[in-house]
């Protein structure tokens, strides 16, 4: 399978640590580095030292993170040790090539001799640290995330706030910021409200910073919607750019209404692609809106206009090759998933930046923008149902992102071809309770 090319460009193994005190969001932005570069298929993991703590002892108490509380110094030790011992496989079994380190890793000390690591084992380390001194962004966090962390399971919460902001100030009395000119790092202060950079070298280092700036935790949502029904999903053809059909006119009346009991009267702009089916389904919607050329559907090349049953019949070497590797697969003068996912990329950027939007767009760049947000991987996200008339809300949180869907009662027909079924086209009409959703 061929490598995604920004990872061979440079032979590079990158080993990210990241630095800052408990509650600065560390976990959370080690996760999105992974998904945001897993999903580009460049092989990232994470390694979570706390992880490898925890094996060892359960519900530690805050006198455990004490500086000179020896016996717990030593179990922290070992499960770095074994953390970065399973990266140091990881980099050589499976090939790859970003690695993260997510620990506490406070003192100079301490990233002495992660750096001594990386030396012997040749990989570039990148810290990135999160510096916080916002009160409000550190209880958010202890709320949020550490009272539902395995360590306080079955405890009382305010206990555990309590406990934990104990251990945190165990933690400042031996913290040391980053500031060594030598090193290659992002210190990222509230939350992006500063951002410092120091020996970026390497393009893939360049880039996960980029991708590090746009980050935000203000509170928001995206809704997705596929445009309603076209004239083609009537006539079972993929492609072209025709009108809704008198169903699809039906979902862009009831879509604002749809819209408004999910989003209220929050701020909302609506982004859709450049087609015409897309536009016409936002056409009542009574917010800014803004067409996005890199949201149009999937090119199908010298398919487009065709039915499934065409493309089987015409090229049927095609068609089987798709449904082996749907994501790989590219139609002839055409894109693949693949090459649809680096076309969204600065998409991507920019939900990263925004607050609240719909995109009002088609079922594969759907499909990609639900697997980002979702964490699905390559070879599921091409066979994802999304259907039709069905708002979807996704509520990024800080494990994970919740998703809701709202549908309309609106028949369409099924658009969804199961891999390895038939071409045939089925074009009676299903209410949307019927469809099954498998998104
Ligand atoms: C950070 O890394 C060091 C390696 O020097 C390790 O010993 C230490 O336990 C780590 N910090 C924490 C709190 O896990
Ligand atoms: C629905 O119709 C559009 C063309 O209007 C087409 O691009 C899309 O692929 C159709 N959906 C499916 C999965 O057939
Ligand atoms: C994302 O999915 C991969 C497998 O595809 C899994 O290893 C990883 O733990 C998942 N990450 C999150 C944050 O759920």
């Amino acid at each position: 399978m061929p490598v995604y090319s920004v990872s061979n460009v440079e032979d590079l193994r990158i080993c990210v640590v990241m630095v800052g005190l408990p509650a600065r969001g560390k976990s959370l932005i080690a996760t999105k580095i992974v998904r945001y570069l897993s999903w580009l298929s460049i092989k990232a993991k994470c390694f979570n030292v706390g992880t490898y703590r925890r094996l060892q002892t359960i519900h530690p108490s805050a006198s455990f993170f004490e500086p000179d509380n020896t016996e717990g110094e030593k179990l922290r030790r070992e499960a770095a040790v074994l953390a970065t011992k399973d990266m140091i496989r990881w980099f050589e079994e499976e090939n790859g090539v970003v690695g993260i380190l997510d620990a506490t890793n406070s003192t100079v000390e301490r990233r002495n001799w992660i750096l001594q690591i990386c030396r012997e084992e040749g990989l570039e380390p990148m810290f990135v640290e999160s510096w916080c001194d916002d009160d409000e962004i550190i209880m958010h966090n202890i709320i949020e995330v550490k009272t539902r962390s395995p360590d306080y399971e079955g405890q009382d919460p305010e206990q555990s706030v309590r406990d934990f902001r104990e251990r945190i100030r165990n933690y400042e009395k031996v913290y040391q910021t980053l500031d060594d000119e030598s090193l290659t790092y992002c210190k990222i202060i509230n939350v992006g409200a500063q951002v410092i950079i120091n020996r970026i070298q390497t393009y893939m280092e360049s880039r996960i910073v980029y991708f590090l700036t746009n980050l935000h935790i203000r509170p928001r949502a995206i809704w997705l919607s596929r445009h309603g029904e076209s004239m083609f999903n009537l006539s079972g053809q993929i492609g072209g750019d025709s009108d809704l059909s008198p169903r699809g006119r039906m979902y862009a009346e009831q879509l604002p209404e749809l819209v408004r009991q999910s989003v209220g009267d929050a701020p909302l702009t609506v982004w859709t692609s450049t087609l015409k089916r897309t536009q016409q389904t936002a056409s009542k919607l009574p917010y800014p809106k803004l067409a996005w050329k890199a949201l149009d559907e999937l090119d199908s090349g010298v398919c487009d206009g065709m039915t499934y049953e065409e493309i089987e019949e015409q090229y049927p070497e095609d068609f089987k090759a798709r449904d082996d590797n749907k994501y790989e697969y590219r139609y002839p003068g055409g894109e693949s998933y693949r090459d649809l996912v680096i076309r969204l990329e600065p998409i991507i950027m920019q939900l990263e930046r925004q607050e609240n939007i719909l995109i009002v767009t088609h079922q594969a760049v759907l499909r990609c923008i639900y697997a980002y947000f979702m964490n699905v991987s390559q070879d599921q996200s091409p066979w994802m149902e999304v259907p039709l008339h069905t708002l979807i809300k996704l509520t990024p949180r800080a494990y994970g992102t919740e998703v809701t869907r709202i549908k309309a009662n609106i028949p369409a027909v099924s658009t969804f071809r199961q891999k390895g079924s038939s071409a045939k086209h089925d074009a009676t009409p299903q209410t949307t309770a019927e469809l099954h959703l498998s998104l």
